[in-house]
């Protein structure tokens, strides 16, 4: 064999190669596309969905759905010494309470809130800016007069249960998505997670 002939076989045996390589992409690509990665997705969105549960830990709504007035009553203990929560009661260091679930903020005529307080305007105590409110008055209103802080959401959630019973009006507490609801959400995180990285 000349070296001409010697290039022509190389030539072939490359081309062999290469042609068995493309049959192979070819033929693994439908199988890549219609089960693997399907299955994949649907993996990632059964994972999630109990990642979801055992990292979020109960919502807001299932700590209030869970809270108790009565064990609320003996965290008011921390309140009273600047607040009375009675109809009509008396301001002390800090405002009277009644129907505070739902009162516009900084709302009592007869009381000198700071000027930060005032500045959050018409807004309304809900459920959620009272949780807000209690774990760090001064971060959520910077220059606010109230200097406690109550740490942990259990007892958060029973001191709004508890808040809540002094009203004309009690507002119910926030509705509780049902698990139903919480996988089909967690599913569709899941399916727009992996469309913004591109798939798979
Ligand atoms: C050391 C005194 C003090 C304690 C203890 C205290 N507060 Fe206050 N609270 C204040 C003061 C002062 C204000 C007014 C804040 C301002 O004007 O910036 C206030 C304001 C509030 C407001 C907003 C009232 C409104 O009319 O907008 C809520 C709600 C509240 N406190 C809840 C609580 C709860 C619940 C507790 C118990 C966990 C508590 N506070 C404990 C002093 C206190």
């Amino acid at each position: 064999m000349d070296s001409f002939e010697w290039n022509k076989v190389m030539a072939a045996v490359i081309a062999t190669v290469l042609f068995i390589m493309v049959i192979g992409i070819v033929a693994e690509t439908p199988f890549h596309q219609e089960h693997v990665k399907p299955a994949f997705t649907i993996e990632v969105a059964s994972d999630g969905v109990v990642e979801a549960v055992v990292e979020e830990g109960p919502s807001f709504a299932e700590m209030l759905a869970g809270s108790s007035a009565d064990r609320g009553a003996r965290q008011w203990n921390k309140c009273k010494s600047c607040h009375t929560i009675d109809k009509g009661g008396a301001n002390r260091t800090g405002p009277n309470l009644y129907g505070i679930v739902g009162r516009t903020i900084a709302a009592l005529d007869d009381f000198r809130y700071s000027g930060a307080l005032e500045a959050l305007g018409t807004s309304v105590w809900t459920y959620e800016a009272i949780d807000e409110w209690l774990q760090n008055p001064q971060a959520m209103v910077k220059g606010s007069k109230m200097v406690l802080a109550v740490r942990k959401a259990d007892q958060r959630a029973d001191l709004l249960a508890y808040l809540a019973t002094f009203s004309d009006q009690p507002l119910p507490f926030p509705a509780v998505e049902s698990a139903q609801e919480a996988a089909e959400g967690a599913i569709e995180a899941v399916e727009q997670a992996a469309e913004a990285t591109g798939g798979n």
